[in-house]
């Protein structure tokens, strides 16, 4: 199949980037990277999560994020919500896009929101009805599409399952989450040609974590199947909390050095997206976890010094 000729990217890093910090980042510093990254060209910028604060306390500010940011026309800012607890505290706030969150390995389930699949599915579909009712999209996560910190393997049709539940539930678009990035290129298609036999490949999107160096191959493998949409996360911040040791999300940076590469359409300034990586992980006290950006950086500055 032809590579599609144009590319969406959701940026999850304010989310699922900032979600596993263990220092507290100032609340000022989110809402200028949501800016940072909207002035790049990003067109969905995943802001916050409305999760239970003793759960993942660096979401905490979630209400003031919502506040302050500044909502750009033709930008959407979705959140992620687990329960409708969530989704009021969402409303309240304003937001315009929610996503639920479930995962195809029980124990995983279990371990992120305290629920099994079922009783998570159940959770999940007044909220959604609730948050249609309002106008507001809804997105839907599966967990563990590739392999599971506590169970190991997970079924492509266990995956299938959970995204067809969620699409059927009335998400418009279902997110597999390879949350330890364990997946490879192979194991990637075989799990989308499961799923997009039960939800309509446009509907889907990939969302890589790259703990072992494998989301920008696993990235090319979906846009072989047609997989038009990805998550990414600037700088490759982040991990998740309920995955020890998982890595950040594949870097925003390196995807759009990969379509720049195919002459795929993302609408994306690599200089800007370059320049907001460099400022967040400057305010975490680290280096781009990117190598595209580090490379970029390193080809500046030569520049600049000759
Ligand atoms: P629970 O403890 O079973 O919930 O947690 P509960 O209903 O018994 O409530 C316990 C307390 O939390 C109560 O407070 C509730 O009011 C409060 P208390 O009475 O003890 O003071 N509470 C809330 N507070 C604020 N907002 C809420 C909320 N709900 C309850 N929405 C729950 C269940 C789902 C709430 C909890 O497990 C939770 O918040 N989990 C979130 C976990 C999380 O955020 N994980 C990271 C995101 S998922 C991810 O990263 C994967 C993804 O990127 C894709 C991938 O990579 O695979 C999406
Ligand atoms: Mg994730």
């Amino acid at each position: 199949m032809a590579l599609p000729l144009q590319v969406k990217i959701v940026e999850v890093g304010p989310r699922d980037g900032l979600q596993n910090e263990k220092q507290a980042v100032a609340t000022d510093i989110k809402v200028e990277l949501i800016a940072r990254l909207g002035d790049a060209g990003l067109k969905a910028i995943e802001a916050t999560a409305f999760v239970a604060p003793k759960w993942v306390p660096q979401m905490a500010d979630n209400a003031v994020v919502m506040a302050r940011i500044e909502r750009r026309a033709g930008v959407a800012y979705p959140v992620l919500v687990p329960n409708e607890k969530g989704l009021d505290a969402a409303l309240a706030a304003g937001a315009r896009e929610i996503a639920v969150f479930g995962a195809a390995s029980e124990a995983f389930s279990q371990k992120n929101i305290n629920c099994s699949i079922a009783a998570s599915l159940a959770r999940f579909a007044p909220v959604v009805a609730k948050a249609q009712a309002a106008d507001v999209r809804v997105r839907g996560y599966v967990s563990c599409v590739l392999g599971c910190p506590y169970q190991g393997a997970v079924a492509p049709a266990a995956v299938a399952d959970v995204a067809a539940a969620l699409y059927d539930m009335g998400c418009y678009e279902v997110s597999l989450g390879d949350t330890i990035g364990t997946g490879t290129p192979a194991a990637t298609q075989a799990m989308l040609e499961a799923v997009a036999r039960r939800v309509p490949l446009q509907q889907l999107a990939g969302h890589y974590h790259d703990t072992y160096g494998m989301a920008i191959a696993n990235i090319y493998a979906s846009l072989e199947l047609g997989v038009a949409v990805f998550d990414a996360s600037i700088a490759g911040l982040g991990g998740c909390p309920y995955a020890a040791g998982a890595a950040g999300n594949v870097a925003t940076e390196d995807v759009a050095w990969l379509m720049r590469g195919l002459g795929i359409d993302t609408g994306l300034d690599l200089d800007r997206l370059v320049a907001a990586g460099a400022w967040i992980s400057a305010q975490l006290g680290r280096a781009p976890n990117s190598k595209v950006a580090r490379a970029w950086l390193a080809k500046q500055a030569q520049t600049a010094g000759a």
